[in-house]
């Protein structure tokens, strides 16, 4: 693959010195205290969606932003906390797909009771009669077993929303269900032990998933969202001041680079700052809500926010002087692929060796401590499947043998193909690819 002119840019030049420490800037929640000295706190609810069986991980994330009213749920988690703290998972959370926040919860007995409620709304509070919307429904399994179509509750709610500009302005938003202005998601969750459901309406803040963080080549498919791949280096035991970590089958290159991130400290939204700052694009959608553009302290908490976190990848990725990080792949095209991401990421190509070798031959580049990590094809086409065993099986006894002292990942979806590794699990976690089930398993290697 050719690489692209800009691929030369030296941002080596281009970065700032002297990081201001992220926690210098993290948000404590506004206290408004009672006459009885009591304090209340202006919260709101929000939800940040992640894959399935990571949302232990997006908790922790969330507990360690500060925040302790949370709950876990299935695919995400709910939490309340002031705006600003919410910008600070929204800005951190390394598994967090989306983050909503809540604006309204009915309690509906059918879809017309959902019409009624939502017209009354002030929804030019919520956005403006000239912004573009959209809304997606979700059911839960209790809902589903009593509604089959969730795009009739997603028409009456734009009704709703229609019909209450129209009434009030003579003009109504329109709809794009492309890339619109505002997104709604519409949660209906039937109500324990009642014939009644929740209908919860929330507003996406952030438009572009998370989990595109901005280093990858759009054109390129690569089988794991940044997401799922910080995920998968969260959950093994790397430590990165300590072990060497090696992807032999590298890919594009995304555990490699969500690894370095890790190692670096630097938020995953760096790259999206980077387009604030420099470009002044507004990479998530809440910056383009009425609320957020009329909230003078919110901007300015979010402009502290996001220039600490501008100076901070800056420094931190112009700083790391480590040489822990190796690459392999059989293929020029992933590896060249993997260069284009590291270079795109802005991270130093000196800090990961790559090289073309046969994952079933190579030896360590550097000595344990470490992990050896690889997520190798799992054979969606016909056929595909027995000439991968091989690889699987080869794979297996390459560690056994010369990787002594490491810590071994492999990544898969498929049952048949890890069964060829004959080597002992010494731990298995689940994962969701989308709605492909995988599992992360390790082995020790004595
Ligand atoms: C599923 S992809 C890895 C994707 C990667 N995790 C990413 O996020 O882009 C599997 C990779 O294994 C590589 N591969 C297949 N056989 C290999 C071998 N024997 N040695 C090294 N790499 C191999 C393929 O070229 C491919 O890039």
């Amino acid at each position: 693959m050719a690489v692209k002119k800009e691929y030369k840019r030296d941002y080596k030049k281009e970065r700032t010195r002297e990081p201001k420490k992220i926690s210098d800037v993290k948000s404590t929640p506004r206290a408004k205290v009672n006459a009885d000295g009591t304090k209340e706190f202006d919260q709101s609810t929000f939800f940040a969606s992640c894959p399935k069986e990571v949302e232990y991980l997006l908790e922790q994330e969330i507990k360690d932003l500060g925040i302790t009213r949370i709950e876990v749920e299935k695919g995400g988690v709910a939490f309340k906390a002031e705006t600003e703290q919410a910008l600070d998972v929204l800005l951190q959370s390394r598994i967090a797909s989306r983050v909503f926040k809540e604006l309204q919860v009915y309690t509906i007995s059918s879809e017309k009771d959902l019409y009624a409620l939502a017209k009354e709304k002030w929804w030019d509070k919520v956005f403006s009669v000239h912004q573009t919307f959209k809304i997606n429904t979700l059911f839960d399994r209790e809902t589903k077993e009593n509604f089959t179509n969730s795009i009739i509750f997603s028409q009456l709610l734009k009704d709703a929303i229609a019909d209450n500009f129209r009434e009030k302005f003579g003009e109504r938003p329109s709809v794009d269900t492309g890339r619109p202005d505002i997104t709604f998601l519409l949660r209906v969750e039937r109500k324990p032990g009642t014939a009644l459901y929740n209908a919860r309406i929330l507003v996406d803040m952030v438009g572009e998933p998370l989990s595109n963080r901005g280093y990858r080549e759009e054109s390129l498919k690569a089988p794991l969202r940044e997401n799922l791949a910080a995920a998968i280096v969260m959950t093994t035991d790397f430590n990165p001041d300590a072990d060497i970590f090696t992807d032999t089958m590298c890919g594009t290159g995304t555990l490699l680079i969500e690894a370095i991130l890790i190692r670096a400290k630097v938020a995953p939204t760096y790259l999206k700052i980077r387009k604030y700052i420099e470009k002044k694009i507004p990479v998530f959608d809440f910056i383009k809500h009425p609320w957020f553009m009329v909230d003078r302290k919110s901007q300015r908490v979010f402009d502290e926010k996001a220039q600490a976190i501008y100076n901070h990848s800056l420094a931190a990725l112009n700083e790391l002087q480590t040489r822990q990080f190796f690459g392999f792949d059989i293929s020029d095209r992933a590896l060249e692929t993997t260069r284009i991401h590291l270079h795109n990421a802005m991270i130093d190509q000196q800090i990961v060796t790559l090289n073309k070798r046969d994952a079933t031959k190579i030896t360590p580049m550097d000595e344990a401590p470490g992990i050896v990590i690889c997520n190798p094809p799992y054979g969606e086409r016909m056929g595909e499947e027995e000439e991968l065993k091989d690889l699987y099986k080869s794979y297996g006894e390459n560690l056994k043998h010369n990787f002594k002292g490491f810590r071994a990942y492999v990544f898969t979806s498929n049952p048949l193909l890890r069964k060829e590794i004959s080597l002992g699990t010494s731990k298995r976690h689940t994962f969701y690819n989308g709605s492909l089930e995988c599992r992360l398993l390790k082995y020790d290697l004595y």
